[in-house]
C-alpha cells in the first residue's frame, strides 16, 4: 500500500514537473495568471510568472505602437530572464542563454525606430524571438504566443 502511494506521489511529481512546458496555454490574457496559478500543482517559478508579466505587456506594447503611444518600458524587466529561477532549471542551459541575449537585443531595438511601421516591424521580429526560445526549450505556450503576432 505505502509502496503504491509513493509510486503514485512520484507520478504526480514528475507530471507537475512537465506540466507548464507542455500544455497548450489558449486562454485569455487577463485570466492566465489566475487560471494557471490555481491549476499548477508545482507552484510557479519566477520564470513562469515573469513570462506571464512578459505576455501581458507585449500586448500592451503592441496597442502603444497600435495607438502610435510611447512603448512602456519593459527593458530591465525582461532582462531577467537571465537570474529568474525556472521550472526546470537544466532548461536554463547555453542554447537558453543564447537564445536570451537574442531576445533581449531584438527588445532594446524596438525603441530606435520613429516611425509605427518600423515600431511594428521590430516588435514582430520580438515576438519572432519568443517563439524561436519556445521552439527550443519549451513548446507548451506557442500557440498563445503566436497571437500576439500582428494579423493572427
Ligand atoms: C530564452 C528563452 C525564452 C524566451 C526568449 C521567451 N521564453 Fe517564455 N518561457 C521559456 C521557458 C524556459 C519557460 C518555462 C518557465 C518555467 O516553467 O519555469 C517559458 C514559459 C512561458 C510561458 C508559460 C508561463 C507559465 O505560466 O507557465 C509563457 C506564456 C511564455 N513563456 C511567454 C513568452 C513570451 C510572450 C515571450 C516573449 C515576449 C517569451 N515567452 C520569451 C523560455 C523563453
Amino acid at each position: 500500500m505505502k509502496k503504491k502511494l509513493l509510486i503514485i506521489t512520484f507520478i504526480f511529481f514528475i507530471s507537475a514537473i512537465f506540466y507548464n512546458c507542455t500544455k497548450k496555454i489558449t486562454n485569455n490574457t487577463n485570466t492566465i495568471a489566475t487560471e494557471m496559478g490555481e491549476t499548477n500543482p508545482n507552484g510557479s517559478s519566477e520564470l513562469a510568472l515573469l513570462m506571464r508579466e512578459m505576455d501581458k505587456d507585449s500586448w500592451k506594447i503592441k496597442e502603444a505602437i497600435e495607438k502610435n503611444q510611447t512603448i512602456p518600458d519593459i527593458k530591465e524587466k525582461f532582462a531577467k530572464i537571465h537570474s529568474a529561477t525556472a521550472t526546470e532549471p537544466e532548461k536554463k542551459d547555453a542554447t537558453y542563454t543564447v537564445m536570451a541575449d537574442a531576445f533581449l537585443k531584438t527588445v532594446n531595438d524596438m525603441y530606435i525606430p520613429t516611425s509605427k511601421e518600423e515600431k511594428m516591424a521590430a516588435y514582430t521580429i520580438m515576438i519572432n524571438n519568443c517563439l524561436n526560445c519556445h521552439k527550443a526549450a519549451c513548446p507548451g505556450p506557442i500557440v498563445r504566443i503566436k497571437k500576439l503576432l500582428v494579423n493572427q
